[in-house]
Order: C-alpha cells, then structure tokens, then sequence
C-alpha cells in the first residue's frame, strides 16, 4: 500500500448531460490540509459529493487507504473514514444541538471523538446543547455541522466552504480548530472559494475551472497571477490576462 490516505484517479462525475467534474486526479497523503478551490460552478461540491457516495460518478476511481471504495455505498464510505460537511451545513433545524450531533454516531468508527470531545472544542455548545438548530447563527451551525461529522471519527474530514456567508471573524474562529483535529490524526480535504483563505490554511491547492484541473501545487511554489489565472480561466503569460 502506498503512503497515500485518499486517491482520486480520473474521476468523472456528470449531472445529467453536464460534465461536472471531468478526469480529475489527485492524492492527499495523512496529515495533510488539502484544497480544491473554484470559481462558482467548477464543480468542487459534485467532486467531494461524488468523493463521499451521494453523488454517482461516472468514471473513474476512489481509493481510500489503498481500498477501492468506488462501488461502496456512502454509509459504508462513512464508516471506513470519509466523513463530509455538506455546502450549506444541513442540519436537523427542527433537532437540537446534541440530537444533530448524535445523527453523526450512527455510523461512527471508533477515534478521539464523541459528544463530550465536541463541546471541548466548542465550550459554547455544551450550554445550548438542547436548543433547536434553527435557532443557532451561521457560524453556530456551521461548528455543529463539522461536529456532526467529527463524532464519525474520519480519517478524511471533507469541508465545502466553511465560510459561505459567515463574517471574516466567524470563519477565521472555525478554522481555528484545523490544528486541533489534525493533531488528533484528521486529514482534511477542503473546498474553498475564498482563494487567501484556502493559501493561508492548505498544504496544497488543486484548482478547477469547468470541471477540469487547472493548477495543482503548494502555495509556496504558486504565483498568484498563476492562481488566478487558473481560476478564472485566464491566460497567466498575458499581463492582464485574456480570457482563454
Ligand atoms: N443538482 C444539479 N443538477 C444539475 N446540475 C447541477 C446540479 N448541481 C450542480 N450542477 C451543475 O454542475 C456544475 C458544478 O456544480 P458544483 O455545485 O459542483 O460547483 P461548485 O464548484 O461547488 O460551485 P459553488 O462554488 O457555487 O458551490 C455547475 O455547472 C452546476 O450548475
Ligand atoms: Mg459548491
């Protein structure tokens, strides 16, 4: 088996006639923050999706700690360790804090985490654990939602945008946990439409445009005129840039 935790090889995912997400390959090795970022519509939701078992793909494979696990249904994806934090949260509005947590032990491995692990890392949530979701903010919902996920135990923590539609300071008080969970052996995959924030976070960034990879690499190693070239599908070696 090789070092690698999560490998995504050619992967193809349409919606209908649209091809989503098309021959995309990469690999995320333990213990690292990995990012897909994206314009609106590159396809980084229908990969994670597709990454996780909701989403069926159309080619390609998904290899989770040298398994195969392409035909496996999500819930059996699940408890072998991939574990998402859907665009939007999605959580049980009319649930409590505690009762949208425990949905995420029904297929839990065992790990570092529980309830009571949760509330450590979100004091907050203890207090107001039997009040309705509905009730909580975004940035409220969002720490419940990654909670959610957490108490499954996963090896691979996918996140699609965290910071949609939270104030800078409610996402930067999220991220702030990253470490934490990658002290306790998470691997995290994210996707972020918020290019600094995805620099300032990943090991190693993977842009999409229309499906298709555009740019892979650290940020380190990355110009920014080479990012947003990818991004927004421009060509880098013109200045100012033309559409391509
Ligand atoms: N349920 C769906 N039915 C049909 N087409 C869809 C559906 N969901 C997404 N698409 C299309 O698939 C493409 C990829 O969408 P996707 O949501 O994966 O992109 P994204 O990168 O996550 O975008 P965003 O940043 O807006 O969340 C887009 O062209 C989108 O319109
Ligand atoms: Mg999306």
């Amino acid at each position: 088996m090789s070092g690698r935790l999560l490998e995504v090889d050619e992967l193809t995912v349409h919606h209908g006639q649209l091809c989503a997400v098309d021959h995309v390959s990469f690999a995320v090795d333990p213990g690292e923050v990995y990012a897909i970022i994206g314009a609106n519509g590159a396809g980084k939701s229908t990969l994670l999706r597709a990454i996780v078992g909701v989403h069926p793909v159309t080619s390609g494979r998904i290899v989770l700690a040298g398994e195969d696990v392409t035909g496996i249904p999500a819930r059996g994806r699940l408890s072998r360790g991939l574990a998402l934090v859907p665009e939007g949260r999605r959580l049980f509005p009319s649930l409590s804090v505690e009762e949208n947590l425990k949905v995420g032990t029904v297929r839990a491995r065992p790990g570092p985490f529980d309830i009571a692990r949760v509330y450590e890392l979100f004091p907050w949530m203890l207090e107001r654990r039997r009040q309705r979701a509905a009730r909580l903010s975004g940035g409220e919902q969002q720490a419940v939602a990654i909670g959610r996920a957490l108490v499954a135990n996963p090896s691979v923590l996918l996140l699609d945008e965290l910071s949609l539609g939270l104030a800078p300071v409610v996402v930067q008080r999220i991220y702030a946990i990253l470490p934490e969970l990658l002290a306790s052996g998470v691997t995290v995959l994210l996707v972020e439409q918020d290019v600094s924030q995805a620099l300032r976070v990943a090991n190693r960034v993977h842009c999409l445009l229309e499906g298709r990879t555009t740019l892979e690499g650290s940020p380190a190693g990355l110009r920014r005129a080479d990012i947003e070239a990818a991004y927004f599908g421009l060509r880098s070696s013109g200045g100012a840039g033309v559409p391509a």
